[in-house]
């Protein structure tokens, strides 16, 4: 039965960083899969989460089961930290949450949901998008529409175009948008056009999911959170799926959040229901260590401080290094590559074609996905110049 089977290819991300750890030249460079690093080239634990592993150290007790929905801490910390804790719709108790095992398990608990309230809905999607949405999404059975974003030409976002493909999303279909730092493009929405949104959606009826991964990269954790809050206000009705691998960099503890913005209390405590049937049939519990983490973080003000202040030293340095990124293609190349500037969070495409990708791979040890997203949390002093020039180099 199984040797029918035949060997899939690579994933598009993990496979790409895999070969990139594999490659033994000095010179490598590996902008591959959304980790930040630091300026050694190290993804490293924040202070914060340092010491409330300490704490947990000592005063856990057990490591029995969690509860289904999860770390009560964390739900209602996660559920401040998106919303803000004077959000209306919070204090309009229409709010709830379920621990989730990563932004992915998040996406997977939305996606859940919205097949059974309507079984084979569709949902649009950003073009491009990230590529893991595609599979998390639709083997529940979803299916997919494309709404135009980004404009390879002006590398900015194309809203008109956006504008006029959403106009067909109408009542029981869901529109996925990236809350912040847009992956694979960084371009990001105005507060004005995540009004035209809040418009569209209100006037349509069409339901929001929100995949936020990436809050407190961009511009700042309430910057970022912006276009989502509004969405809570204006509308009934809108899924979150929240991470906490990259602003508390708990990537391997698996650490998210579903929630649910409702018509109503009621409401809201009847999706965790179904999101409870759902995680049972999918993984039955979430795991227990990074939320337990990010909970004592965020609920320890002390804790709190000092994460905050090392997110925004984190989310400055990107900044930072976009800004000398630009500096250091437009010098090599003699092209305009202000957009790095003015895009946010993580990732950027270069408008490279995936020809020369290859090329940056196999002749420099350049790793980047073959659309050209670079991690410019991966960028350094020490590889921004070879970086660069071999960049200039393909073009
Ligand atoms: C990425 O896009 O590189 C990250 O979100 C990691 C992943 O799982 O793909």
């Amino acid at each position: 039965m199984l040797d029918q089977l035949q060997r899939l290819p690579a994933d598009p991300i993990l496979g790409l960083a895999a070969m990139a750890r594999a490659d033994t030249r000095a010179a490598k460079v590996d902008l591959t899969v959304g980790i930040y690093m630091d300026e050694t080239g190290v993804c490293p634990v924040f202070d914060a989460v340092r010491e409330a592993q300490a704490m947990l150290a000592t005063d856990e007790i057990t490591k029995a089961y969690l509860p289904p929905a999860g770390v009560d801490a964390f739900n209602s910390g996660m559920q401040k930290l998106l919303l803000g804790a004077e959000h209306p719709a919070l204090l309009g108790a229409r709010v709830s949450s379920v621990q989730a095992p990563g932004g992915c398990g998040a996406l997977r608990i939305g996606a859940e949901i919205i097949h059974a309230a309507t079984p084979g809905a569709t949902v649009w999607v950003s073009d491009p998008t990230w590529p893991v949405h595609l599979p998390l999404l639709g083997s529940v059975g979803l299916q997919f529409s494309n709404y135009r974003y980004y404009d390879p030409a002006t590398h900015g976002v194309n809203f008109q175009g956006m504008v006029e493909d959403l106009k067909s999303a109408g009542a029981g279909d869901v529109v996925l948008l990236h809350g912040c730092c847009h992956n694979p493009c960084g371009a990001d929405l105005s507060l004005a056009q995540w009004a035209v949104v809040a418009d569209m959606a209100e006037a349509q009826g069409f339901l929001p999911f929100i995949d936020i991964a990436y809050q407190g990269l961009g511009d700042g954790l309430d910057e970022d959170a912006a276009g989502l809050r509004l969405l809570a206000e204006r509308l009934p009705e809108l899924i979150v799926a929240a991470s906490c691998s990259k602003n508390m960099g708990l990537y391997r503890e698996r650490t998210g959040a579903a929630m649910f913005v409702c018509r109503d209390q009621e409401n809201a405590e009847a999706l965790v229901s179904q999101a409870l049937v759902a995680a049972r049939r999918i993984y039955s519990m979430p795991p227990a260590h990074g939320a337990l983490i990010a909970g004592k973080i965020l609920s320890d003000s002390k804790l709190d401080r000092t994460w905050r202040v090392e997110l925004m030293e984190m989310c400055a340095r990107i900044n930072g290094l976009r800004s000398d990124l630009r500096t250091k293609l437009e010098a090599a190349s003699g092209r305009d590559f202000a957009f790095i500037e003015k895009e946010k969070g993580m990732f950027s495409f270069l408008g490279l074609s995936a020809e020369q990708a290859s090329r940056l791979r196999e002749d420099y040890a350049v790793y980047m996905l073959d659309s050209s997203r670079i991690n410019v949390a991966g960028v350094n002093a020490g590889n921004i110049d070879y970086l660069a020039e071999s960049v200039a180099a393909v073009l």
